[in-house]
């Protein structure tokens, strides 16, 4: 299986604001991982090096041992909101990266395909506006898995939605990841959304940001949402952000 990154002593500043300092990491193919850390640690910088829009200052990550230098259809990028074209239907929304590497054309069956995948046959011709949150985000997802890539970055993908749709979607996109083997790199800040769907959940620390803990989830899939091991993990996680007031060490023992 392919989609191994290793991201190797990277550091990124911005002028003198240091975000991400020697930040390494290995993440194995087919995994999902998800990213969880204080607001402006770096997460969505990290996600965008490792998409080739944005340059380290020094490290590396590779892609199945390639280096990653630019952007590159072996990785799918979705954001928090959808970012669809308001004035482009669902299906031309899915299809403009295809037409961009003018691929489109032997591609055309990909693209339905998604909408199936995603669960939007029918509203191919609708516009971003005449279609919930919840069908943006998925149209956004389709989009970001029409090339087929290796891998999958989501940037706080679900943040905007209902409890109910963002529940809907976590189950969607685990359904996705495992018919179509990937590795998915997930920024969240909801804990337990990262517990539900990871096999790792990697907490980074304030900016100048490294990791501070790496959390393996060894729950059975799929998973039940309210259990005791839950509160253990959810725990474990706040107070690695700081977050939980000091919990007993017994308590780690999971
Ligand atoms: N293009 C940029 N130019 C200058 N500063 C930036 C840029 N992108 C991000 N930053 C800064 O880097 C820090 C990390 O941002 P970001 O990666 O968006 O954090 P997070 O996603 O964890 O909330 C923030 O202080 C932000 O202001
Ligand atoms: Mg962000």
């Amino acid at each position: 299986m392919l989609g191994n990154i290793r991201i190797q002593n990277v550091e990124k500043s911005f002028d003198d604001v240091k975000v991400l300092n020697d930040f390494s990491l290995d993440i194995k193919p087919g995994s999902f991982v998800s990213l969880i850390g204080p607001s402006g640690c770096g997460k969505s910088t990290l996600l965008r090096i490792i998409g080739g829009l944005e340059k380290a200052s020094s490290g590396q990550i590779f892609l199945d041992g390639e280096k990653i230098t630019k952007a590159g259809s072996d990785r799918g990028f979705a954001f928090q909101g959808s970012n669809l074209f308001p004035w482009l239907s669902v299906r031309e929304n899915i299809s403009f990266g295809l037409k961009a590497r003018k691929i489109y054309k032997d591609k055309k069956n990909d693209v339905a395909d998604m909408i199936n995948l995603v669960g939007l046959s029918g509203f191919e011709n609708s516009y971003p506006h005449q279609i919930s949150g919840g069908m943006q985000q998925r149209a956004s997802l389709a989009r970001a898995l029409v090339g087929h890539p290796k891998v999958l970055l989501l940037d706080e993908p679900l943040g905007a939605l209902d409890a109910f749709t963002r529940m809907n979607l976590q189950d969607e996109i685990l359904r996705i990841k495992n018919e179509n083997d990937m590795t998915m790199l997930m920024v969240t800040h909801d804990v337990d959304e990262a517990i539900y769907m990871s096999d790792k959940v990697v907490v980074m620390s304030a900016r100048p940001s490294r990791v501070e803990a790496i959390i393996d989830i060894d729950l059975p899939r799929p998973r039940v949402r309210v259990q005791d091991t839950f509160t253990l993990y959810r725990n474990k996680i706040l107070d690695y952000l700081d977050l939980g007031g000091k919990i007993q060490e017994a308590e780690y023992s999971i």
